[in-house]
This record gives C-alpha cells, structure tokens and sequence, in this order.
C-alpha cells in the first residue's frame, strides 16, 4: 500500500496553498484519463479530471459538508480539515470506512451508500481544496520552545540539591542519594510523601506546590544522571553485612541493584539512611508489610552492618532512555509525512495544519490499536501522552502546502 508516488508518470508540483488544479478550468477537455485495471488504482485519485471534481463537490454538498465544512475546513472538534489533504489517501480511507475496517459512527453513516465512483470523485474534490492555514498568534506561541522533559526535571529539582547532593548523590548523612532509582519507584515515594502515606514533614512541605508531570520529570532527570556512591562515612562490619544480605538479594538483587521498578536499589545508597529506614520499617513509622517482617528480626548492630555492605556496592543507571525532543521525533514522521509533514506522496496523508484535537485522537487511536495501520501502530507505540501533545501541537501548527499532481501533456 505504501508504494512510493516516484513511480508514476505523474509530475508533482509543490506549491503554494492559493493555486488549483489545472485541469479544473472550464474549457479543459473532460475526457477522464483512463486507468490500466489493476495498475494504479489505489492512485485513480490523483487522475481527476474537472468533470470529475466538479461531480464530486455535489457528493460534498449533499452528504459532508454539514460535518467537514463547505470549504473542507472543519469547525468541529474530532472532524478533520479535509481541504488540500492527499487525494490518493482520502480515497482508501472512504473505503476504509466504507468496508468497516476504520470504523467511525458518523463517517460509516456517511458513505454506505456512496458508489466507488462518488468515493473517488469527492476525493478529488476535497484534495483540489485549499488546505487551512494555522492561525498566527497561535503558531508563534507553539513556536516558543518547550523544555524537554529532562531539563524541566532538572529545573524542578534545583530546590533539592542542598539535602539529596548536586545531581543526587548525598554529601549529608542521613539523606538519601536519589541516583540509581527507577522513576516508578522515585515517583511512588514522592506521591506518598505528598499524601501523607509515607510519613515525613520535610518532604510533604518540599514536594507540595509540585505538579504531578513535575514528578515524572524530576524522576527522569534522576534516573539519568551517573549514578555514584553516596560520599558519606560508612562505619559497620561489611563482610557481616554481605553474609547477612543473602536473606534480601531476591528482591534487592545480588549486589543492591534491582531488577524491579517496585522494589528500590539499595546500591551505594548512604549508610545511615539506609539504617534508618529499617529502623523505621521495624517501629512501624514507615509502614511496608514486606519490610517490616523482614526488618523486625534485625537487631541495630545487623542492620549498620547490612547498610555498610550496601553503601559499598556500586550503583547502576536504571533502565530508562532519554526520551527523543520533538524535533527528533518530527524528523522520524517527516520522512514519510513530508518536510513539516506536508506530505509529497499522494497515499500519504499531510499533517500541517490540521487540526490539533483531531491529530491528538487519531495517535492515540493508533495506540490503542481502535485505528488499525501496523506502521503507525509502532511509530505510537512508544510515545507518552506529552509526546502526543507536543507532536499534535507541532503539526497543528505548521503552514500546510498544497501539491498538485499533474498528468504531463499529451497523455
Ligand atoms: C456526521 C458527520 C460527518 C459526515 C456527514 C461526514 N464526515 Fe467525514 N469524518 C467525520 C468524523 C467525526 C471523522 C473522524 C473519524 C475518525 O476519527 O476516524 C471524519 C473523517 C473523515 C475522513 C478521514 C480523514 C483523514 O484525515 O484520515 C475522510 C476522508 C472523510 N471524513 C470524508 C468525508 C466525506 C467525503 C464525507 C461525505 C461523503 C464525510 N466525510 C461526511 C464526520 C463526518
Ligand atoms: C531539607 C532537606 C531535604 C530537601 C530540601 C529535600 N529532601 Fe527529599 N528527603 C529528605 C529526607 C531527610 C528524606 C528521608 C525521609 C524518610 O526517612 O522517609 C528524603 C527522602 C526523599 C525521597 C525518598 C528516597 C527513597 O530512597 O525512598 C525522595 C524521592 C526525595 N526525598 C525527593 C526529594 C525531592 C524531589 C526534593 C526537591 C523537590 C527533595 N527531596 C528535597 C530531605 C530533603
Ligand atoms: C520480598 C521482597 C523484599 C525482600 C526479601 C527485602 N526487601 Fe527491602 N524492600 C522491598 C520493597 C518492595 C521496598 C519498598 C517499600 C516501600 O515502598 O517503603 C523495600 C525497601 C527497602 C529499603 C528502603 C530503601 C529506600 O530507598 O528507602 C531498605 C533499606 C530495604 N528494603 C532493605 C532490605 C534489607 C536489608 C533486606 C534483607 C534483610 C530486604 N530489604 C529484603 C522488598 C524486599
Ligand atoms: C514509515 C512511514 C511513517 C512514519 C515514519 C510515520 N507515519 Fe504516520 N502515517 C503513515 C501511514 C501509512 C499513515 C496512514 C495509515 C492509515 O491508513 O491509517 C499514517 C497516518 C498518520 C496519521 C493520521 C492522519 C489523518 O489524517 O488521519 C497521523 C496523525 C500520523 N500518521 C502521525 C505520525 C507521526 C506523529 C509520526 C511520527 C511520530 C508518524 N506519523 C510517522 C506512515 C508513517
């Protein structure tokens, strides 16, 4: 399906949003380009001729418009602008609606009754269009750029160095290093700090005035800082601890780091804080059922001595990467969507300007897999609900071109 437009005999102009197809000026000859069976049908689109846009604007004003807009241009959150869009690609998603493979109430409705032939002609239609424009002020305000996820982390957690150390690892006993961490677990410690599950003024004061997307950033920006031992003091019988631990490598693994996002790596971690924190499972202040069994059999001496053997071992970076910035991910979708995702190949659809909330539900339809298309199903699959803001936003905001395809003289 995704075969490249190159390989036609068609000639594709870029040009400006503003010039029609030749071909749709009255005196043109209607005589339609006739199509080789089974060669490119899937681009009959693109071979309108004037007659043909001509009956496809009376299929629009007698089944689309009162959703699409006269002009193609919707004014209906969850309806897509259709003005200027590829026509190639409005013409397989109409039959994609047509057959139930898409499946959307209002737009099924809508064509049930339409041949073939009306499909392919309100599809030239609408693509002869020209495309919305974004607005101004709007555009500007997208164009200042957003901090990335791991600078605004960074940003959010300047307040926290005097305790948790430069980057996150403790200079003061007693605090805790934060590196080294999984942002689950990082970001389920900060919740509950902030609803009082975990115990802890100082930490309840700290996090209060910060947003949850805020959490998620500071968990990342931990994550991703090289990891280091706590450099505090560490008195204790380390070769006790190591014996002693055998009874916590199934969970905190062998050497402190952990394989679970749920249970914290104790790798490296400051002394006296991990001390503390048992005592703190063992009298109950910190309430864990899993820790506080485990702790409870553990006399003050074992437990300096299984935080010695911790603190030693060196910390590993958890498994996270660094999420791509929305330029990086734009320069992935604009090698098929186009440069600024106006879209070259006529199967492909164009992305600029579009509307922003109809972007934002058709990735996450991909994601979902409500929209089934295995390559856009990978391309969303991994993106967060902010990169689906960021990328919506990002399209919705780019000046849209229109592309003419033109059948060369004498054919
Ligand atoms: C009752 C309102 C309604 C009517 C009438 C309607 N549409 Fe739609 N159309 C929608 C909605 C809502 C969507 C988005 C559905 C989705 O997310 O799949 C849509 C999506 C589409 C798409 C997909 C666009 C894309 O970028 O993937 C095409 C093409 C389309 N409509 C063409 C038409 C045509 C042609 C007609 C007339 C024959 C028509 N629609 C009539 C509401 C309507
Ligand atoms: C005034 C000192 C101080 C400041 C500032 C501070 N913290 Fe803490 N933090 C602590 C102490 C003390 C603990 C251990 C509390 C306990 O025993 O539960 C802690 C614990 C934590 C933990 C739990 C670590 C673990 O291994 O479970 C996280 C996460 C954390 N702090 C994040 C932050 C963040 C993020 C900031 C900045 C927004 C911050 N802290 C600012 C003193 C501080
Ligand atoms: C059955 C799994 C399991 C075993 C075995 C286990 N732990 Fe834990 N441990 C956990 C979980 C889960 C947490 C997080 C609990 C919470 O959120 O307070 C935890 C938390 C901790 C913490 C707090 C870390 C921090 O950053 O605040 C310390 C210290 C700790 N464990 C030490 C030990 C030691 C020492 C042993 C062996 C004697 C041990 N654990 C055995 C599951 C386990
Ligand atoms: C390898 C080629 C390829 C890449 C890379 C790609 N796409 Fe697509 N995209 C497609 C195809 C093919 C379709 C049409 C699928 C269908 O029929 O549902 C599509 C459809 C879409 C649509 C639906 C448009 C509409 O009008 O309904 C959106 C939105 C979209 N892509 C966004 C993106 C974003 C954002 C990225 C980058 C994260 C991306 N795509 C990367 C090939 C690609």
């Amino acid at each position: 399906m995704m075969r490249s437009a190159q390989t036609f005999f068609l000639m594709v102009f870029m040009l400006l949003a503003g010039i029609t197809i030749p071909g749709c000026s009255p005196g043109d000859a209607p005589e339609s380009p006739k199509v080789k069976p089974g060669e490119s049908d899937e681009l009959r689109a693109t071979q309108a001729t004037a007659v043909d846009v001509a009956e496809g604007k009376r299929v629009a004003e007698g089944s689309c418009i009162r959703c699409h807009g006269a002009n193609g241009i919707s004014t209906t959150k969850g309806v897509p602008h259709l003005a200027g869009q590829r026509p190639a690609y409005l013409h397989l998603e109409l039959r994609a609606y047509q057959s139930g493979a898409r499946g959307d109430k209002a737009m099924d409705g809508a064509v049930m009754f339409l041949s073939d032939d009306a499909l392919f002609k309100v599809a030239a239609y609408y693509a002869s269009l020209d495309p919305a424009q974004p607005d101004a002020t709007t555009a500007a305000k997208a164009a200042l750029a957003k901090p990335d996820p791991v600078s605004a982390g960074k940003a959010a957690a300047a307040g926290c160095a005097g305790c948790h150390g430069e980057a996150g690892v403790s200079k003061t006993p007693g605090m805790p290093s934060l590196i080294g961490l999984d942002p689950k677990y990082l970001v389920t410690a900060m919740k509950a700090y902030k609803s009082g599950q975990r115990k802890n003024e100082m930490m309840k004061t700290m996090l209060s005035a910060i947003t949850e997307a805020d959490l998620n950033n500071i968990a990342l920006y931990y994550a991703l800082q090289k990891p280091d031992r706590a450099q505090n003091p560490n008195a204790g019988d380390q070769a006790a601890g190591k014996a002693a631990a055998a009874a916590c490598a199934g969970c905190h693994g062998d050497q402190g780091v952990s394989g679970n996002p749920a249970t914290p790596s104790l790798a490296g971690q400051d002394a006296q804080y991990l001390a503390a924190a048992l005592r703190a499972y063992k009298d109950a202040s910190r309430s864990d059922e899993t820790m506080k069994a485990l702790a409870a059999a553990l006399d003050d001496n074992a437990m300096k001595n299984l935080a010695a053997f911790y603190a030693a071992q060196q910390p590993r970076p958890p498994n996270v990467r660094k999420p791509l910035t929305t330029a990086e991910w734009t320069q992935r979708c604009d090698r098929c969507h186009g440069i600024n995702g106006n879209s070259i190949d006529p199967l492909l659809p164009a992305l600029a300007a579009q509307r922003v909330d109809y972007l934002e539900k058709v990735l996450h339809a991909y994601r979902g897999g409500e929209r089934r298309n295995t390559t856009m199903a990978a391309m969303a699959a991994g993106l967060t609900e902010a990169e689906v803001d960021n990328l919506a936003d990002h399209y919705a905001h780019q000046k849209a071109r229109a592309v003419v395809y033109v059948m060369p003289p004498g054919k």
